[in-house]
């Protein structure tokens, strides 16, 4: 019997479960393997976080069914109103404009099923995080590439995308700070993008989960920030990046509260919510986390300094954005994405994430994350020194 459901077989691989057996397979058979594929922070999640988590786990209050269930608890999705309003000076109403999430992944997920019917269109950039194509695959829905090319500063050429195109799409899923290319948007292109947005009645649905890891020489922002946007549009955005909180899964949905009041009745009927503790501390990191933002800046920014300095001094030049822990890097001559990675894995040790695994359009491309301690990075740098 196939047991397996036709929507799951249109959909590859998840590359980065593909990747984790095979270094798991490499570090089995005794290889000294660096991980420079996968973006997640290496730094702990800061203690005050913890130590709230540690507190309210400790209250029988809180071991209960999450407190508002589905939604968040009221006083999480107040924090994120408070979040928000100091950020980006965007207003947002707690009860009907924010939704709790175990993470922006899963939003996309609550986003396509509350949203898009089969055979609907919907837009995405190419290259793009995986889980786009896929979850709007699931939802029987037509994904519909947008490409982002470095002649753009990546970002979509909207004149391009032909008005046949633009009468039938639902929604366009974009995500900036991005995600592999760490090219940032600006507010003169979010200003267009919803002017584009309105005309077509296209429903934006941007994935903000970088927004606090910003470099020099570009700001931090919300498509919200936008007049209007609000209406035609919703924002994921996670604690997962700015505070190392990966693996705790929260984070939340924002902006239209009709797009906010599906998504809220798929979930009531698929989760209960995110355990009351992690929402606690949850508030804790949205209140009190700036300053392990502006730390990890510091961080990063060494980092990205260091692989910048090694392939300068290769003469290979990185075009690189001013956001996300992500740097975007051509492969060499005569290899393709795919070649390239997987010689650099079997000579060097060194794991990196091929161009193509975020789309047609990365094919030229590798990825290196800068979420490994910086001992690692040198050494990683050294042996990628010595392969060329
Ligand atoms: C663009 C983008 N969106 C969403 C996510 C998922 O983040 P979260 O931990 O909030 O689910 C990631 C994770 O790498 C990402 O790169």
């Amino acid at each position: 019997m196939d047991i397996l459901a036709d929507r799951l077989k249109v959909i590859p691989p998840y590359l980065f479960m593909t990747l984790r057996k095979k270094i798991q397979q490499a570090k089995a058979s005794g290889l000294d393997v660096i991980n420079l594929a996968i973006g997640d922070p290496v730094e702990p999640t800061p203690s005050h976080i913890i130590e709230m988590l540690r507190e309210a786990a400790l209250d029988p209050c809180n071991h209960k069914y999450p407190t508002d269930e589905e939604k968040g608890m009221n006083d999480f999705r107040k924090a994120v109103a408070r979040w928000y309003k100091r950020k980006y000076m965007v207003d947002l109403d707690p009860e009907n404009e924010i939704l709790g999430l175990s993470g922006s992944k899963e939003g996309i997920h609550q986003f396509v099923m509350a949203v898009v019917n089969p055979g609907d269109i919907v837009l995405l950039t190419d290259p793009g995080y995986p889980a786009y194509r896929a979850n709007i695959c699931m939802a029987g829905g037509e994904a519909c590439i947008v490409p982002i090319m470095a002649k753009n500063k990546y970002l979509p050429v909207l004149e391009d995308i032909p008005t046949q195109v633009c009468q039938k799409a639902k929604a366009f899923f974009l995500n900036y700070p991005n995600n592999p290319t760490g090219a940032c948007a600006s507010e003169e292109f979010f200003g267009r993008l919803v002017a584009w947005a309105k005309e077509h009645k296209i429903l934006l649905v941007h994935d903000n989960a970088y927004s606090e890891i910003v470099f020099a020489g570009s700001d931090r922002l919300s498509l919200l920030q936008v007049p209007g946007a609000k209406q035609l549009s919703v924002e994921f955005n996670s604690l997962s990046k700015p505070y190392n909180m990966t693996g705790w899964r929260i984070g939340m949905a924002t902006g239209s509260a009709e797009i906010i009041g599906a998504m809220s009745k798929f979930k009531e009927n698929v989760d209960s919510g995110v355990f009351n503790v992690i929402q606690l501390a949850g508030i804790k990191a949205l209140d009190e986390g700036d300053s392990n933002i502006e730390e990890m800046i510091s961080i990063y920014q060494r980092r990205r300094e260091l692989v910048l300095d090694t392939f300068a001094a290769m003469s290979i030049t990185i075009d690189a954005g001013k956001g996300t822990f992500y740097l975007w890097i051509p492969v060499p001559d005569g290899f393709s994405s795919q070649d390239f990675t997987t010689h650099l894995f079997e000579k060097a040790h060194v794991v990196v994430a091929p161009g193509t695994a975020y789309g047609k359009y990365g094919e030229g491309f590798f990825r290196i994350s800068l979420t490994v301690q910086d001992d690692q990075l040198a050494e990683a740098m050294e042996r990628i020194k010595q392969y060329f």
